[in-house]
């Protein structure tokens, strides 16, 4: 029961270098769950783009999307009361479990999916420690967005430009983040190292999609006995540990 719908645009800005924030208006939102995506059809592109759905609100849903190429620059010229097409809410997002305390883990343009599940996690009353990794502090977002849901929000940057100098892992060692039970999203690399070190949880996929419907195989990953999963219709979300990486 997917939905194809013209959202009104409410508002689109640059927040960090080449990231921007953009608010629509849909029906979709009545549906989204946190680590959800949805397909937009960028004027004068031919194949809709998978972007993650940031926030959920009541009739409003925040997406953050980084300008990567044609399509994507062409967004950011859209402005408010402009349509977007959209499609969705696909995959199967993170699942929001009884839990005292999460650590939610972002690298770059995975942070932004964190965002719902940290919100919901809060509002179930558990202790939420949040690990974002950037390249340099020109590329840093959402700090006090996650603050003010009242998590614990640590910082990594490759330059050490803010907070821990490396990666989200060795900001989780700088900083002595005990907790067990990660969801995380962003770089393979990153969530390799997540996988490896953690038992308990989620990871988000990035892959290329093109259908986002589980037709075309296009984004197919395996699962450590060999069998094909589609990161867009059996993910992109996976428990920690499934998936060969
Ligand atoms: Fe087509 Fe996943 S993008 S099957």
């Amino acid at each position: 029961n997917n939905m194809q719908e013209n959202a009104v645009i409410l508002s689109n800005t640059e927040i960090a270098k080449d990231i921007w924030r953009m608010e629509i208006k849909t029906n979709l939102a009545k549906k989204a769950r946190p680590g959800q995506f949805i397909e937009i059809s960028v004027p004068g592109f031919y194949l809709r783009r998978p972007i993650s759905i940031c926030e959920i609100k009541d009739e409003s849903l925040i997406i953050i999307y980084k300008i990567l190429g044609q399509g994507t620059e062409k967004m950011t010229e859209l402005t408010s009361n402009d349509l977007l097409d959209i499609f969705g809410p696909l995959g199967n997002g993170f699942p929001i479990e009884d839990q005292d305390k999460v650590l939610l883990v972002g690298g770059g343009v995975g942070v932004p999916p964190l965002y719902e599940t940290a919100k919901q996690y809060r509002l179930k009353g558990s202790k939420v420690d949040v690990v974002l990794g950037f390249n340099d502090e020109e590329s840093v977002f959402y700090k006090e967005e996650f603050e003010q849901l009242g998590c614990n929000v640590e910082i990594a940057t490759m330059d050490g430009s803010v907070g821990t100098k490396g990666t989200v892992l060795d900001a989780i060692q700088a900083k002595n983040i005990d907790t067990d039970f990660i969801s995380a999203c962003g770089p393979l690399m990153m969530l390799k190292a997540l996988d490896a070190t953690y038992t308990k949880g989620y990871i988000s996929l990035e892959a290329r999609m093109a259908c986002g419907l589980g037709a075309c195989m296009g984004c197919v990953v395996k699962d450590k006995e060999g069998n094909s999963l589609r990161v867009c219709k059996d993910g992109p979300v996976f428990e920690v540990g499934k998936v060969a990486l």
